[in-house]
């Protein structure tokens, strides 16, 4: 199977299990190359996984082996260089979020489109087994016509336990930014384009204090609201509330539910491939697990990064793609700026919810 050569640039806390399933699991993608401003970093990743070349982002830009840039920086650096990488004529994959506003968002995907390059980028999660066994539910009629859905993320924040928080709390942080792509894109997989979104935002503490162990006691500014709430009106007629927080220690809600006229579907956490998946239906039994339907119920980022490899080879639209991401984006704005407004948000951007996953892949491959 041909394999698509791939710049990784960023080599920092996320970046492990990206090398790992693409030079591991899937079968056809190779990273070429890794880069990252700490060479120390990229030199570890480079001896770990056995990557065939450190360079610079700039050498891989001039580097015609490479066809994709997978981009794991962090959040403001995300649309620098996937500008620059497609100015280039590399196709672009970008951890979340795409860009920091929906107009370096939308100038991106111009680009691509203009260029003819494939851009997209995480979350993937929403390919795996337990989003595509609800996906799966949902298009063969088991809850009815969708009515609404909820959706929590709620933690204390994540300076607890990463090395380096502080750009949780930078602009393009917050857990909207965060965490809210995850929910977001497994809502618009599941029930498709947001017409309108309306939020309140909040920012209890302008300053946190990092617990975990290189930085511990290091006081970091907050420049982002913590707390977010907002609610989400579909084309399809559905309506979702939504909240995610960096500011709750404890919450007993579920991740996701989805209310359909003729059933409730108790989705897993959209940060993770697999289950379990719930169904409770009108025969007043409750909830019943469901075994999933599709595979890669591991860890398996990368998913998405294999997928536009794949059309790399074979043509035809990344799942995780420029539509997806750039609607995701604009409804992350859309809180603030609803609120700012004092009025509902309308959605600019629209988006075809993605081809479903196949039934039938085998591991390692993505078929169409
Ligand atoms: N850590 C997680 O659990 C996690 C999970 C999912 C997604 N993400 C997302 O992945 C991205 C990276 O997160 P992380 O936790 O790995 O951050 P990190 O700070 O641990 O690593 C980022 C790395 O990028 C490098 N970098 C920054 N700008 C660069 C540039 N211009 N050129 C080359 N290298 C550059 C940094 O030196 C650093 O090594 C973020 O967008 C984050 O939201 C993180």
């Amino acid at each position: 199977m041909r394999k698509v050569n791939i710049g990784v640039v960023g080599c920092g806390n996320i970046s492990g299990i990206y090398f790992s399933n693409l030079t591991k699991v899937f079968l056809n993608t190779n990273v070429y190359a890794c880069a990252d401003l700490d060479r120390e970093r990229a030199e570890a990743a480079k001896e770990k996984y056995g990557i065939e070349k450190i360079m610079t982002f700039e050498e891989m830009l001039k580097c015609d082996e490479i066809e994709i840039i997978l981009n794991l920086t962090t959040p403001k650096s995300h649309y620098p260089i996937c500008k620059k990488a497609l100015e280039a004529g590399k196709h672009v994959y970008v951890e979340k979020p795409l860009s920091l506003t929906y107009e370096q968002g939308a100038e991106l995907k111009k680009i691509a489109d203009e260029k003819g390059l494939l851009l997209g980028g995480a979350p993937d999660t929403f390919l795996g087994a337990g989003i595509s066994t609800c996906r799966k539910l949902i298009d063969d009629g088991y809850i009815g016509k969708p009515i609404g859905a909820t959706a929590f993320m709620m933690c204390k924040g994540h300076e607890s336990w990463h090395p380096d928080p502080e750009f949780y709390y930078e602009k393009g942080g917050g857990p909207m930014f965060d965490m809210g792509p995850y929910y977001l894109t497994a809502l618009v997989n599941l029930l498709g384009s947001v017409d309108y979104v309306c939020g309140m935002n909040t920012m209890p503490r302008k300053e946190r204090i990092i617990t975990s162990e290189k930085k511990y006691g290091k006081v970091i500014p907050v420049e982002t609201d913590t707390h977010v709430s907002g609610m989400l009106k579909f084309s399809c007629g559905a309506v979702a509330s939504i909240i995610t927080s960096f500011d709750v220690i404890r919450s007993n809600l579920p991740r996701m539910e989805i209310y359909g006229t003729k059933g409730t579907l108790l989705v897993p956490d959209p940060n993770t491939f697999g289950g379990p998946v719930m169904l409770a239906t009108a025969d007043g039994s409750g909830f019943k697990e469901i075994p999933l339907t599709h595979i890669y119920a591991e860890n398996s980022r990368g998913l998405g990064v294999s997928d536009m490899a794949d059309c790399v080879i074979n043509g035809g639209k990344n799942r995780a793609g420029a539509e997806l991401t750039l609607h995701v984006l604009e409804i992350m704005t859309a809180f603030k700026a609803s609120e700012e407004n004092m009025s509902y948000y309308k959605m600019k951007s629209k988006c075809q919810r993605p081809e479903p996953m196949s039934s039938d892949n085998i591991k390692g491959t993505v078929l169409p």
